[in-house]
Parts: structure tokens; C-alpha cells; sequence
């Protein structure tokens, strides 16, 4: 099968396309024909090497997250040959950037019938993500007002779009070039982080940092008493801020989520594309080949929405 594999760890250019085993699946296990992947952050931080003694030290390993495709042979008695499934793997057990996947049955779920399989593949990662932190871990609920920064980003777009669902009541954060877009999600007030601050004259019981950018101090003012500030990236720079963010997570109002693949949720968010309550939105597609660019114009940023990954 072809995949694109790292030579080494580090740049974009490491991404060199050949042809591998196709890998063969054990007991529980699904082979698909991978149709689709995303680009997401973890897979750069993956691609630099900081996962490297699971990920391998002296081989070539396939890397990538996202997946949706058709199921070509099941060892999972969820799944038959012919069946069109979307799902994610765990960052430093991801392969989907090649033409056959091996997934475990247990996390996958069927594609939205509605959706292409680029619009399906962009979805897993981040709505799971969106779901587990404003929802499980946020207790986001109907009236709630809740400030998500980052709200156009792969993240902050589907989570805007849940806390609509909710009927929570959203202030969202991003740059002016995208302001419309959050509009156009269902903010219901954008703050432009270029020129301006989170509004002083509002207290969220919920903030969520879909950016990764925003430390406890940051954010306190905003919060009401006994608000909750949840976040997916610790904002680290350097060592000073590594252990202000160490000693911030034992705060009990500041919660780490790390996302977890799961096939109910998934299917909730399945439900949720079909009537079209979420909207995925492709920034732009990519082809297998050129994994390497669409890395690049993922740390470039400055798009709305997601990167797609087209498999053919
Ligand atoms: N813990 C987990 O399981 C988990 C899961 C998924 C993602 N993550 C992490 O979460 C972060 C976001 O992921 P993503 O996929 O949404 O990335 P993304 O698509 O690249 O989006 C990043 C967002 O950050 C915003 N941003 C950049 N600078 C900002 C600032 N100064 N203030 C406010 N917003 C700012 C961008 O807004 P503009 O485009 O408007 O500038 C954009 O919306 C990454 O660090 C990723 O690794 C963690």
C-alpha cells in the first residue's frame, strides 16, 4: 500500500510517500480502505520526534489521526466488509496517513451518510474533543453563558457549534479576518484577541481555551466563583511557565482534557452531522502527496475550520 511515511522526525520535507506492508488486522481489529485524514497540531508535535519511544526511534513510522474509509476485511463483530466508518487513533499510535488502516472495532463508528469522506475524516478528533470539554468535563447546559477562545480553529468551531446545540450562550475570541466566520457559527458575542480583551463586564461560570493559549491568572477576573476553566494544551513556553501551568492544574478549577476515542460519543456526533446541528467546514484538501505542504499551511494557520487529507 502506499502511505506517507517519516524518514526522520522534524521538518514538513521528512514525508516521503511509499509503498509498505499493508498492515493486517488481529481479533477486534477492522482493515479499511482509508479514504480521508485530517492535519491536526498533535500530529506535528508528533512529527517532531516528541513522542518518539512509542512512535519508534530507527523506523519509518506512518503518523496521522484522523481516518474515514471502507472496511475491507472485520475481525470485529461491530463491522462487515463494505461498511464506510470514521474514527481517530491515539496520537502516538496514529497511522492514518496511508491507503489501508488497521482501526480497532471498538472505537469506530459508521460515517455520517450525508457527509463526503473528507468532510467525515476532519470531524473525529475535534468534536470528540469539543464533547469531552465542554460537556463532560465543562457540565456545559442550556442557558449557560461560556467564553470559548480560539472559536474558529478545528476545535473552537465545533465547539462553538455544541454550545449552540446546548443552548449555552457564547462569547467567542479569534483574529478580526475571522470574525464573520464565528458569526456565521452562532457566537453570540466575538471578541477580536487582536485589539481586544475578554469583556470585564461579564463573569462566565465556563471558559474554555480551545487555542491553548490561557494560564489561570489570565482568565480568573473572567470567571465567576466558581467557575471552570478548561483546557487541551497547557500554555507552555518555557520552563517558568511549564511550572506555573504544573502548579495551575492543581487548582480545582482548572480541568486538563485529554481527548478519548469513544465509539458512544462518536456516534452522538455522528447524529449531530446528519441533521446538520454540526457543519464540518474544509478549509482545504490536500492529497496524500502532499502531506508535507498541508503540514506547512497547518503551522502557517490562519484559516478557519479544518485541513483535509484526500486518499485515492
Ligand atoms: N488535549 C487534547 O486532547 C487536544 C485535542 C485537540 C487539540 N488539542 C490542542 O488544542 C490546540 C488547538 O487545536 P486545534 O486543532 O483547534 O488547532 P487549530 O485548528 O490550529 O486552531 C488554533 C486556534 O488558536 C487560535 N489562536 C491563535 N492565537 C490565539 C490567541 N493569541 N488568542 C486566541 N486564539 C488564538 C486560532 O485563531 P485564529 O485562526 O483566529 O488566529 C485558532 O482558532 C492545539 O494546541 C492542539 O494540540 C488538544
Amino acid at each position: 500500500m502506499r502511505a506517507a511515511v517519516l524518514a526522520h522526525y522534524g521538518s514538513p520535507d521528512q514525508f516521503v510517500i511509499k509503498a509498505v506492508d499493508t498492515p493486517k488486522p488481529e481479533e477486534g481489529q477492522v482493515l479499511i480502505r482509508n479514504r480521508a485524514s485530517s492535519v491536526n497540531p498533535v500530529d506535528v508535535v508528533v512529527r517532531k520526534g516528541a513522542f518518539r519511544l512509542v512512535t519508534g526511534l530507527f523506523n519509518e513510522p506512518i503518523i496521522g489521526c484522523d481516518y474515514c474509509g471502507t472496511v475491507v476485511r472485520s475481525r470485529s463483530s461491530r463491522f462487515k466488509a463494505g461498511d464506510e466508518v470514521f474514527g481517530v487513533l491515539s496520537p502516538a499510535d496514529g497511522h492514518a496517513y496511508a491507503e489501508f488502516v488497521v482501526i480497532d472495532g471498538a472505537t469506530a463508528v459508521l460515517k455520517p451518510a450525508n457527509l463526503s469522506f473528507t468532510e467525515a475524516a476532519i470531524t473525529p478528533l475535534t468534536a470528540l474533543t469539543a464533547w469531552q470539554s465542554l460537556v463532560v468535563a465543562g457540565g456545559l447546559k442550556a442557558g449557560d453563558h461560556v467564553l470559548i477562545n480560539g472559536c474558529t480553529g478545528g476545535v473552537g468551531y465545533m465547539a462553538v457549534q455544541i454550545a449552540k446545540y446546548v443552548g449555552a450562550i457564547v462569547t467567542g475570541t479569534c483574529r478580526g479576518a475571522h470574525m464573520a466566520f464565528a458569526r456565521e457559527l452562532g457566537c453570540d458575542t466575538v471578541v477580536n484577541y487582536e485589539s481586544e480583551s475578554i469583556p470585564t463586564d461579564k463573569r462566565y461560570p465556563l471558559i474554555f481555551d480551545a487555542a491553548g493559549r490561557m494560564t489561570w491568572s489570565d482568565t480568573e477576573a473572567s470567571l465567576t466563583d466558581e467557575g471552570l476553566l478548561v483546557i487541551i494544551r497547557p500554555h507552555v513556553d518555557n520552563l517558568s511557565s511549564a511550572v506555573t501551568a504544573a502548579v495551575d492544574l492543581t487548582w480545582p478549577r482548572m480541568k486538563l482534557v485529554i481527548l478519548q476515542a469513544n465509539a458512544p460519543e462518536l456516534a452522538m456526533v455522528k447524529g449531530l452531522l446528519e441533521r446538520r446541528i454540526l457543519k464540518p467546514h474544509v478549509a482545504q484538501t490536500f492529497l496524500l502527496e502532499e502531506i508535507g505542504l498541508a503540514h506547512r499551511r497547518l503551522e502557517e494557520g490562519g484559516f478557519v475550520g479544518k485541513l483535509a487529507i484526500a486518499i485515492d
